[in-house]
């Protein structure tokens, strides 16, 4: 089935540029967000993802920024499979607090608009991340840091109250080794606290969104693993308001998690009583054995395993990519030109694709 669609999506591909082409032509979209159901999907794709993944009760998500959102086949694609999107940098630090005083929030909320005029959900990413911190909060000393950080918090939340289903409240703040939280501007002039006060803040700012942990590495049981579990487990024993991890699984076709291991580490974190989401996924292949076709396949049963991981557990909610087609993903520039994604450089579905879809509908 999937080669018949492959070839049928490349014909009708052919078409689709004429069409987008047309529409440049009598002067459509320029420069302007793309808002709603209106701007049309690129014809024909394969079935939307989003339905399959209604079909398993997950939410399918994709980061996205809000410059690509102005391209109609980018949009269209995006509208067509996607029911949860990301921000990949508007909603952090470095973009909206640029400046002192100034709240720089016009990218993401032309995410958000964008996600809302396609019935779709936001996971606003990240509050606190030691990746996204403006030079002027860094230079910061410890006696201004709390105060900034606090209302940081509380401005960004409650902009985005009623809008956002979920934030990344901490990212990335346990050491890769596991022998604790990493070193990070916070923990330096703010303590082991900063990450409890900064759900407690959070959570002031608006009671409805979910609040999550977010991190690499500890997707599998592992030093790292036991680390955020340990500090899972003792915010949840403190009563801090917490409702969930993201495991970000940006992993490699040459050595992919164990998905046993991955199933065992999820339902560990279930049992503290989080939900569990896979938060910025993609599968390089650049290091992974054979031709191109061969490479393409093995990644498609990297994506089903692991996407199939959090569909067979009840209390894994969401699967989200580090993007969706290989023309924009920050991979080639922090691992070397990759084909990491679901959709190739034209928008054309890749057996990636079809993994994931088979694996929403237990295939
Ligand atoms: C990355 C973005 O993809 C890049 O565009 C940006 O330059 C740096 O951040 N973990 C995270 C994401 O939590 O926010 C990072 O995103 C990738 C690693």
């Amino acid at each position: 089935m999937e080669e018949a669609a492959l070839r049928r999506a490349s014909i009708l591909r052919a078409l689709l540029a004429i069409a987008v082409l047309a529409q440049a032509a009598c002067g459509g979209d320029k420069g302007t967000a793309p808002t709603g159901p209106t701007n049309p999907a690129p014809a024909p794709q394969p079935d939307p993802l989003r339905d399959a993944a209604n079909a398993s009760g997950k939410l399918v998500g994709t980061a996205v920024q809000s410059g690509y959102l102005r391209m109609p086949q980018y949009a269209a694609v995006v509208g067509r499979h996607f029911n949860y999107l990301t921000a990949e940098y508007e909603m952090k630090m470095a973009t909206i607090a640029q400046s002192p005083g100034v709240d720089n929030f016009a990218p993401g909320d032309a995410i958000v608009g964008f996600a809302l005029g396609n019935g779709m959900r936001v996971k606003g990413h990240a509050l606190l991340w030691h990746g996204s911190v403006p030079s002027w909060v860094d230079a910061l000393p410890a006696a201004d840091l709390k105060p900034m950080v606090d209302s940081y918090i509380r401005n960004v939340v409650a902009h985005y109250r009623g809008q956002v289903l979920a934030w990344d409240v901490v990212n990335e703040a346990v050491a890769d080794d596991g022998s604790g939280l990493r070193d990070t501007v916070f923990r330096r002039k703010l303590g082991d606290g900063y990450i409890a006060d900064a759900f407690r803040t959070a959570r002031q700012a608006d009671p409805s969104a979910k609040l999550i942990y977010n991190d690499y590495g500890g997707e599998t049981l592992n030093g790292k693993s036991n680390r955020i579990y340990d500090l899972l487990r003792s915010l949840v024993a403190q009563g801090v308001p917490i409702d969930g991890v993201g495991l970000q699984m940006h992993v490699s076709a040459s050595n992919p998690p164990s998905a046993a291991s991955v199933a065992a580490n999820v339902r560990r974190l279930a049992d503290l009583g989080l939900a569990v989401n896979i938060s910025e996924m993609d599968v390089r292949i650049r290091d992974a054995p054979g031709p191109l076709q061969t490479r393409l396949e093995l990644q498609k049963s990297v994506y089903k395993t692991l996407v199939g991981v959090c569909v067979d557990e009840p209390r894994c909610d969401a699967v989200t990519f580090w993007g969706f087609t290989d023309a924009y993903s920050w991979i080639d520039d922090r691992f070397g030109a990759d084909d990491p994604l679901l959709f190739d450089d034209q928008y054309g579905a890749k057996p990636a694709f079809f993994g994931v879809w088979e694996a929403l509908l237990r295939r």
